[in-house]
């Protein structure tokens, strides 16, 4: 084994240059694997965590270059859930065994702090745990929502390369994201964050500073995926779909934060058949099942094959069991909270 992978394997430190090495090196890949599904088993355990996804509306004000819901795509057919059928659906959720409720949307204006706080008050009350990936917000946004009972955040960084994101983010501010992820976390929130691997103009170097920017923000749960063109986008002809460097980007995560959440995230499941579970052996432990209707799916198009791979959650948790079995591992029947988690090692 490798010197770096061993040292990662003990300190959980890697500086940039290190980084960058084990990025570049394709001799490691396996052995980088072993070390990261190594670390996830000590730390976190075989237990797969689930989340279910609720995309409850496509309207978006941002214009992101890599995304399919971006304001400018005409042929986006625009949607919204109606609050009643969030609430439904979690409930349903629940009687499947779903502990967690992910909400996610475009930034829709439309959900204002009354609405947002209506729908995480009511899912709150039948005793689930409510993550938000609504976007960038303000300090009193963020804290109105925690009041009204919300768990968790996600808000990927996309990038720590301050020009690219600008230049892939027309009119958003990288610092202004930072900041975000900086009042998510003084409010008490579980503060997901992560980043698109294989961007066009992205360097090995850019891909270290997420991972040292994930480590410095101490971050909870770290959701990276492959950037998949959209053909109705400008970033369409670009390359995008770096399956093994994604897998590489979330094993080292896993070395350096290892007892974060790391989900396996949709993007790898739409670039490969066996995309999730390769990714849970590689770091990962958590699984966003998406709770929406077959319609709906194919309307929250980020990007090509996105719909595509939920499969699984159509033939039932059963089905998504017997895959999580077949490579040793079950679906936890707890929370799978990582500030939980933290507290209880406090206490020991
Ligand atoms: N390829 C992969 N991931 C994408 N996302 C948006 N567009 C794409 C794409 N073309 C990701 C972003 C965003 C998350 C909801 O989806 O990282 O934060």
């Amino acid at each position: 084994m490798h010197q770096l992978i061993e040292k990662a394997l003990k300190t959980h430190s890697l500086n940039k240059e290190e980084l960058v090495f084990l990025l570049r090196e394709k001799q490691i890949n396996d052995d980088l694997f072993v070390a990261a599904d190594t670390v996830r088993k000590q730390f976190v355990g075989d237990a797969i965590y689930l989340r279910g996804l609720i995309e409850f509306s496509n309207i978006c004000k941002n214009n992101c270059c890599y995304c399919g819901i971006r304001r400018d795509n005409k042929n986006v057919s625009r949607y919204r859930m109606e609050a009643d059928d969030i609430v439904n659906l979690s409930a349903h959720a629940k009687e499947l065994g779903f502990k967690t409720i992910v909400l996610q949307s475009g930034e829709d204006l439309y959900f204002d702090i009354p609405k947002m706080q209506d729908i995480i008050s009511r899912i709150k009350k039948n005793g689930m745990k409510v993550t938000l990936s609504i976007g960038e917000k303000s300090f009193a946004e963020y804290k109105a929502y925690k009041e009204a009972g919300a768990d968790r955040y996600l808000l990927r960084i996309e990038t720590t390369d301050k020009d690219l994101y600008h230049q892939l983010d027309p009119g958003m501010q990288w610092e202004k994201r930072r900041q975000c992820l900086l009042d998510l976390r003084a409010l008490g929130y579980e503060v997901g964050s992560g980043s698109m691997v294989g961007l066009p103009g992205q360097s090995l170097e850019t891909i270290a500073d997420d991972l040292l920017f994930f480590k410095e923000l101490k971050i909870d749960m770290a959701g990276i995926g492959p950037f998949i063109p959209h053909p109705d986008t400008p970033l369409k002809d670009a390359p995008g779909k770096a399956f093994v460097l994604s897998l590489k980007v979330m094993a080292l995560a896993r070395l350096l934060l290892p007892d974060i959440n790391i989900p396996a995230t949709t993007a790898m499941e739409a670039l490969h058949p066996q995309g999730r579970l390769l990714a849970l052996q590689c770091g990962a432990n958590v699984v966003m099942p998406n709770l929406n209707t077959e319609a709906l799916r194919k309307r929250y198009d980020l990007y090509p094959g996105k719909e595509k791979a939920y499969d699984s959650l159509r033939n039932g948790l059963v089905d998504l069991q017997n895959k999580f079995r077949s490579i040793g591992r079950s679906i936890s029947p707890d929370y799978g909270c990582h500030g939980d988690y933290l507290r209880s090692l406090s206490k020991k």
